[in-house]
C-alpha cells in the first residue's frame, strides 16, 4: 500500500483509507472483519463521523489492540460546531471509539457557527492532546480561503469532498488550491456510492480494458484515476473483507498517461459549478 504526507503532517497515510458511513447498518461481525483486513493490508485511514449511527463503536471493536496502526478521522457535525459544543462532541467520539485522541478531526460541513468558534475549539482540543491535527470537509476554494484567514498556514491538514469518475468539480479549483497551499484533499464516495459504472456501459467497458491489462478490477482503475495526484487520498467504505482486499491492492496500481487520457475522455470533468457538489 502506498503512502504519502498527508497534507503538512509528517505522518504517512495510506493512499487508499477505509470509510464508514452505513457500516454499521450491515453484517457487523463482516465489517469489522472487513475493517480489520484493511488494516492488515495498510489501509490506515479510517474516517468516520459523530453522523455514522453506530460507526464508531463498531471501529472501536475492528481496532481494539491495534490502535497505534490507525490513524482516525472523525467529524464534528455543524450544528453541533460551536467552541463548547464542539469539545463534548468530540469527547462522545473518543468515548464511542474507546480511544484517547482522534488523528484528525473535521468541521463536516460549513453551518451555522463561525469558523472562529470552531477552530478555536480545535486548537482546545489540540492543546489538551484529545486531536493531533485537524481539517474541514465539503469546503470549496472560498470557504477554504476563509479557513485559512482564520487559521494561518499549516493548520488545515486536509478537506475532505466528493469526488469520482462521475463527479469531477473539485478539479477545478479545490484541489489547485489545496495544492498551493499544502493541504491534503480526500476523495469521498469514490465508488459514486453504489453508482459504479455497470460493466456493460460504455464508460464500465473501458475500465474494464485497463483492468484487464493489469490484472486489476475496474473499481481499483477508478481509485488509481482519483489518486494520481500526489495530493489525493480516496476512502471507499467496504463491509465485507474481500472488497477491502480489492481496494487495498488499488494503492499499488499505476496507471499509465495514456490510460490517464482515455478515463478523462470517457469520464469528463465538465464545466465549473457554481457550488460545490456535495452528498
Ligand atoms: N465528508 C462527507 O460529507 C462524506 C460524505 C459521504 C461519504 N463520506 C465518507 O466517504 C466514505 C466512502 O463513501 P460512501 O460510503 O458514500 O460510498 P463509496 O465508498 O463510493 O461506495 C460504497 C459502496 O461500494 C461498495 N464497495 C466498496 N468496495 C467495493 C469493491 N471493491 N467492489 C465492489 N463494491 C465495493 C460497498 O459495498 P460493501 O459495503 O458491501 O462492501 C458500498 O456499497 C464514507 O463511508 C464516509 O466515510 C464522507
Amino acid at each position: 500500500m502506498e503512502q504519502r504526507p498527508f497534507g503538512p503532517l509528517k505522518a504517512e497515510i495510506s493512499v487508499i483509507g477505509q470509510g464508514t458511513w452505513n457500516i454499521a447498518h450491515g453484517d457487523r461481525s463482516r465489517a469489522i472483519t472487513a475493517l480489520r483486513r484493511g488494516l492488515d493490508l495498510g489501509m490506515n485511514h479510517i474516517d468516520t463521523a459523530e453522523m455514522y449511527d453506530g460507526a464508531e463503536a463498531l471501529i472501536a471493536e475492528a481496532i481494539a489492540g491495534r490502535r497505534d496502526e490507525a490513524f482516525i478521522v472523525s467529524k464534528v457535525l455543524p450544528s453541533n460546531a460551536s467552541r463548547e459544543r464542539t469539545r463534548r462532541a468530540c469527547e462522545s467520539s473518543l468515548a464511542k471509539l474507546k480511544t484517547d485522541r482522534l488523528d484528525c478531526y473535521l468541521l463536516h460541513w460549513r453551518g451555522e457557527h463561525p469558523l472562529e468558534e470552531t477552530f478555536r475549539a480545535f486548537e482546545d482540543l489540540k492543546r489538551d492532546g484529545k486531536i493531533l491535527s485537524y481539517g474541514v470537509s465539503n469546503f470549496d476554494a472560498g470557504d477554504l480561503q476563509e479557513a485559512l484567514a482564520v487559521t494561518g498556514n499549516g493548520k488545515i491538514i486536509c478537506n475532505q469532498v466528493l469526488y469520482h469518475l462521475q463527479q469531477r468539480a473539485i478539479e477545478h479549483e479545490v484541489i489547485p488550491w489545496c495544492e498551493k497551499n499544502g493541504v491534503a484533499v480526500v476523495a469521498y464516495s469514490p465508488f459514486g456510492q453504489d453508482r459504479f459504472p455497470a460493466p456493460n456501459s460504455a464508460g464500465g467497458k473501458v475500465l474494464g480494458e485497463i483492468a484487464l491489462s493489469h490484472r486489476a478490477s475496474p473499481r481499483q482503475v477508478a481509485l488509481a484515476f482519483l489518486t494520481r495526484r500526489k495530493s489525493v487520498f480516496a476512502i471507499p467504505k467496504a463491509g465485507r473483507p474481500e472488497h477491502a482486499e480489492d481496494n487495498a491492492a488499488a494503492g499499488k496500481l499505476k496507471l499509465s498517461d495514456d490510460e490517464i487520457v482515455r478515463i478523462d475522455r470517457t469520464f469528463p470533468r465538465g464545466p465549473k459549478r457554481r457550488s460545490l457538489p456535495m452528498l
